[in-house]
Formats: structure tokens, C-alpha cells, sequence
């Protein structure tokens, strides 16, 4: 039965949302990934197709089911470079982009096509740079909303907008991983919201469900055409 999506503020837009974790191969057994659950991204996901949108949800490693349904186009990635090339598909017709994803800032420098066998007493593995995918988008924009996300331990606003500068985000929504109740793998979370004019807003602990809500509502405000 085909659901009737109400209108919202995110009719007729294309929301792309990257959740989870890249997974980064050593050879066919092994990898490299963190402990992204998924779930804000996912939650963000829905909160667009809530308000009206058009969602591609681009997804990594995730502890959780991803949404699914009308309104949201699924696609799985492994790595950094999958995840750019998936975005990067998207990006010409996207309104809003929303980085939500945790991604390997370091990849091993070479994938063993077969398993590594066990041999010396040490061994070491040698990590390269992966591509910055919200900082190539950053460059590429040409109208779309870029949305960053920003974990930090300490000085949240400093690094926040250093990150927001340097990758020329619209917006960028930080936490403090280090709060109770905020972060990885919690069903909640605090953040702080800013503009390259500085803090725009601060939410209180909420559901990543609320948290999400009000994100793609003051991106909603931003978008070119929309009201005060
Ligand atoms: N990000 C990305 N591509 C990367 C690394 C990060 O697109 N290779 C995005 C994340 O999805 C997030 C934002 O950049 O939206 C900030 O990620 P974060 O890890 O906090 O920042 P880094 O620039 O990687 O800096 P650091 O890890 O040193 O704090
Ligand atoms: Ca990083």
C-alpha cells in the first residue's frame, strides 16, 4: 500500500545523510573500523523524510537497522573512498548534505589480496591518509547545504569551528563525547550547533530522534528561498 507522505518544510528536496562507520580492509579477514552505531545518522534520515524529503542514506558499519521504507534510498559502503564515491554520485542533485558518518581518517597503505600469514614477533602496519570527504565537498558546493559533524573531548567550540572553517560547512553540529549521555552508541545527545558566524544553538540532553529533528529544521530555515 502506498503511504501518503504528508508536506513539509523538505518537499520536493533531496536530503543526503552518511551514518556509521567506514570499514578500512588489512586483506579478506581483517579491517579497521570504530565504534560508530549508526544511530544519529539514522536518525537524521528519518527526521528529513519526516519533514517532507527525499533521503539518500549512505551507510558504513552500523550496530543498528538502518530505516527503510518510502522516502529513503539505502545504500551500503565499506571504506572512505566508497563512501566519497557514493556522495559524490548524489551531490549535483542534493539539497542539503549532511555528514553525520564516522570516517577512518587512515586506511592501511596496502589491501593483502590474500590472508596475511603470521611470522615475525612484530609487525607493523603502515596507515595512509584517506580522502576528506566533507572538505572535497566543501570545495565542490555549488548551493547545496553542507552539514559537518564535530566529536570532540575538549574545547568543542574551538575545534568545532576550525573544522566548520576548513571544510567550508554551512553548519556544524558538535558534541562533547566526554558527557554523560552523549555520543557514541547512546540513544541521546548534546550538541551545539554553529554558523561560520559562531554558536547558533545549544541543545539540551534529548533523543537522537528530537536532536535530529531540530537539526533539519533549522537547515530547512537555510535553504536558498526559504523564510525568515
Ligand atoms: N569527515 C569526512 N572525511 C574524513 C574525515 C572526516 O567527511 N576523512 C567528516 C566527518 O564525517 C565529520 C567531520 O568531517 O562530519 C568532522 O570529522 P572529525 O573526525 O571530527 O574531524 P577530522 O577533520 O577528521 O579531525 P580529527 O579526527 O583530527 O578531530
Ligand atoms: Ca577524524
Amino acid at each position: 500500500r502506498e503511504e501518503a507522505r504528508a508536506a513539509g518544510p523538505l518537499t520536493g528536496k533531496k536530503v543526503v545523510v552518511t551514518a556509521g562507520g567506514t570499514v578500512e580492509r588489512i586483506d579478506p579477514v581483517r579491517y579497521i573500523t570504530n565504534d560508530s552505531s549508526g544511530k544519529m545518522g539514522f536518525a537524521l534520515a528519518e527526521a528529513a523524510r519526516e519533514l517532507g524529503a527525499e533521503v539518500v542514506l549512505i551507510a558504513g558499519s552500523t550496530q543498528v537497522q538502518p530505516p527503510a521504507g518510502k522516502g529513503i534510498e539505502l545504500e551500503r559502503v565499506q571504506s572512505a573512498q566508497n563512501m566519497y564515491d557514493a556522495v559524490l554520485r548524489h551531490f549535483d542533485s542534493s539539497d542539503i548534505v549532511i555528514k553525520a558518518a564516522a570516517v577512518a581518517d587512515y586506511r592501511p597503505a596496502v589491501q593483502a589480496d590474500r590472508k596475511i600469514k603470521k611470522s615475525g614477533d612484530t609487525l607493523t602496519l603502515e596507515l595512509v591518509k584517506n580522502v576528506d570527504i566533507l572538505e572535497q565537498l566543501g570545495r565542490k558546493k555549488n548551493g547545496q547545504l553542507l552539514i559537518g559533524f564535530a566529536a570532540e573531548t575538549n574545547d568543542l567550540e574551538h575545534y568545532a569551528l576550525d573544522k566548520l572553517r576548513r571544510k567550508n560547512c554551512d553548519l556544524i553540529v558538535a558534541n562533547d563525547v566526554t558527557s554523560e549521555g552523549a555520543g557514541f552508541g547512546t540513544d541521546t545527545n548534546i550538541v551545539h550547533i554553529y554558523d561560520a558566524n559562531g554558536l547558533v544553538q545549544k541543545l539540551p540532553l534529548m533523543s537522537k530522534q528530537q536532536t535530529a529533528r531540530r537539526i533539519l529544521e533549522l537547515a530547512a530555515q537555510r535553504l536558498p528561498g526559504a523564510q525568515g
